[in-house]
């Protein structure tokens, strides 16, 4: 009873969110009492001690210079002094601090030791009392967040996760410490800035724009970009920012976005940021996607035409709960934001383009999760992780995706639908801007969905703190997938590529059929791609397989394409494999030919993985 008393009031809280615009200072207070005094875990990530001093807002003033490839700021923080500590500490790397001042008065700042992948602690002397601090600063021209995108029309974008932020912002930079923020960026006034808040739709003049995020997020959802993009309107609440070859597409690429928000919000309660945007970022970009609070940032490379590829919208929206509510504590428990992302984005995607559909999608999930469980250490295979002294970058694997999305389908088929879809939705409401680590998920489930002979069958503790796969794993069932693995066999026995039916195959079908072959030659290569034209797919994901095969085996008709796609292309999920491949492959010499052009033009979170594979050019 006391437990639904709770829920009906953060339900309540939410949707109270979403109507009363006219308060928002009440509204973003009320929450920020809530979870400025949580005790927060301790971060093996981040220097600071956010439950002695903790920040609670932020006002950033910001110029962006595109050609010097600086930004110079002011950072204003609210700072709760909660335990009358005589000291602030913030995050920061590469970062030039020019200036302090605590409640107006200049202040005797220091920067400590500069740990690898951490940074520096900057500590701050604070009165006992709650304060303001305000830093001026500049970022470095290879801040590792930053990429900016030289020529004509230049652009630039973060990319804050996971710990990122500090190279561009001074903060807290643990996802636990939560901040509301407004911000004034001045850039060129012939482009348009961006941030994970609320956004101008178009240019003006002066080139000054104002942003204001009233709800508090962690810092690694802290984003900025700047370029010659526009608007289109796709509903209600949605739409899209591009540059203006791409912007008209990317609207009919995305159209299906507000069904996408409708369905989740049926399954997980109302959502509560406002609007949904997409921003299409140049193809450099080194991620798929990132759930920006409000802006979600995406490759080009989903623009297949054809709708094809917008699964990923869905994870990116699916994160709107999974991640931005209910944040992992620590990057040890980045499995809480990515399997429940990934297992919503399937839900999503049955819920708004049908089963078929997510089933063959679960199957390639199923199917990465495999070559990984293949090539990582036992260790790394659990979901609970154990990153203290590595980048948190290292997390990132399909063990946090995939394994953590087999492990929430197997409790849902285990309980059945109704009971777990239930127990979802008052998890991401009563928890809604909370931490959450894993050791308080499992008393959760304990507590609200299994019984004690529920837990023990599914063998939760296994699942989590154990390697690999069990064997309870929840099957997959796609026929369509099925027949294309008996194809798959086929092809490889008999190389009659007449029995194929490439152009009636969704992407997921030709991505499948790619991964299963076996046994064949480049010439082999050449019938099939004389036939269905497989070099010159607009699909990125079909494209990527086939370069990769390509590349492995000496497939040389297709080596332009190799250039041409790693010249223009950053995206480090594409452009790893492909030099692991040369690598494998004994063309190493091409890898270190290609990469020497390639580089400039990569993000620093795609360029750190490449280095480390050619073992170039580390610092
Ligand atoms: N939040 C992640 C991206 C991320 C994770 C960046 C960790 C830095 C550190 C984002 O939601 C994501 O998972 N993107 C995926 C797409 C998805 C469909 C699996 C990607 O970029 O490939
Ligand atoms: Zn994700």
């Amino acid at each position: 009873m006391k437990r639904l008393l709770i829920s009906l009031a953060l339900i309540a809280l939410a949707l109270l969110w979403n109507s009363c615009k006219d308060a928002p200072q009440g509204r973003s207070e009320r929450i920020q009492q809530m979870i400025a005094q949580s005790k927060l875990a301790s971060d093996p990530h981040s220097w600071s001690k956010p439950n002695e001093a903790r920040v609670t807002h932020l006002a950033w003033k910001a110029k962006v210079d595109m050609k010097a490839h600086v930004i110079q700021a002011t950072a204003t923080y609210q700072v709760k002094n909660l335990t009358q500590a005589p000291e602030v500490i913030f995050d920061i790397r590469k970062l030039d601090i020019q200036n302090v001042e605590v409640n107006g008065k200049p202040v005797e700042f220091t920067v400590g030791e500069d740990k690898k992948f951490i940074g520096q602690p900057l500590v701050i002397p604070i009165p006992e009392d709650s304060c303001e601090v305000k830093i001026t600063y500049s970022t470095s021209p290879d801040a590792d967040a930053l990429l900016w995108v030289d020529g004509d029309k230049p652009f630039l974008f973060s990319q804050s996760q996971a710990i990122l932020a500090r190279t561009w912002l001074p903060c807290q930079d643990s996802p636990g410490v939560r901040f509301t923020y407004s911000a004034e960026v001045t850039v060129p006034n012939d482009l348009l800035a961006l941030m994970s808040a609320e956004n101008p739709q178009q240019k003006n003049t002066s080139g000054i724009y104002s942003f204001k995020m009233e709800q508090p997020v962690p810092s690694y959802l802290m984003a900025l970009a700047v370029g010659d993009v526009e608007f289109r309107s796709i509903g209600p609440r949605t739409g899209v920012y591009a540059v203006r070859d791409v912007v008209d597409g990317a609207a009919k690429e995305f159209e299906d976005i507000e069904a996408m928000i409708t369905a989740a919000e049926k399954l997980y309660g109302p959502y509560v940021w406002g609007r949904y945007d997409l921003l299409v970022l140049p193809a450099a970009f080194p991620f798929g996607g990132m759930e920006n609070p409000r802006l979600t940032f995406a490759t080009p490379t989903i623009l297949a035409g054809d709708k094809s590829l917008v699964s990923l919208v869905a994870h990116e929206l699916a994160h709107s709960w999974s991640g931005n509510l209910v944040t992992n504590s620590t990057w040890n428990d980045f499995w809480l934001n990515e399997g429940f992302t990934v297992y919503f984005e399937m839900r999503i995607m049955e819920e708004v383009f049908g089963k078929e559909r997510s089933e063959m999608l679960a199957l390639l999930a199923r199917q990465d999760l495999d070559a990984t469980l293949g090539v990582i250490s036992a260790d790394d295979s659990h979901l609970k992780l154990k990153l203290d002294d590595r980048d948190p970058d290292e997390g990132m694997s399909d063990i946090a995706y995939n394994k953590g999305y087999f492990f929430l389908r197997t409790i849902e088929e285990k309980v059945g639908r109704e009971r777990f879809d239930a127990f979802l939705k008052n998890y991401f409401t009563s928890n809604a801007f909370q931490v959450m680590d894993t050791e308080r998920f499992v008393s959760v489930l304990r507590k609200d969905l299994l019984s004690e002979e529920e837990f023990v069958s599914i063998g939760v503790e296994g699942w989590i703190y154990g390697p690999g796969l069990p064997a309870n794993t929840a099957v997959v069932n796609s026929d369509r997938m099925t027949k294309v693995d008996e194809m798959a066999a086929q092809w490889t026995k008999l190389k009659d590529s007449s029995l194929i039916k490439w152009s009636s195959w969704s992407y997921q079908e030709k991505y499948r059929f790619l991964s299963s072959i076996t046994d064949f030659t480049s010439k082999d290569m050449a019938t099939l791609d004389a036939q269905f034209s497989i070099s010159a797919s607009t699909n990125s994901e079909v494209l990527f397989k086939w370069l990769e095969l390509s590349i492995s085996k000496k497939y040389e008709p297709a080596y332009s394409k190799v250039e041409e796609f790693l010249m223009s292309v950053g995206r480090r999920k594409f452009v790893m494999p492909l030099f692991e491949a040369m690598v494998v492959s004994d063309q190493k010499d091409m890898a270190l030919r290609i990469y020497e052009k390639s580089r400039p033009n990569y993000h620093s979170v795609t360029t750190q993985s490449v280095d480390e594979l050619l073992g170039i050019n580390q610092n």
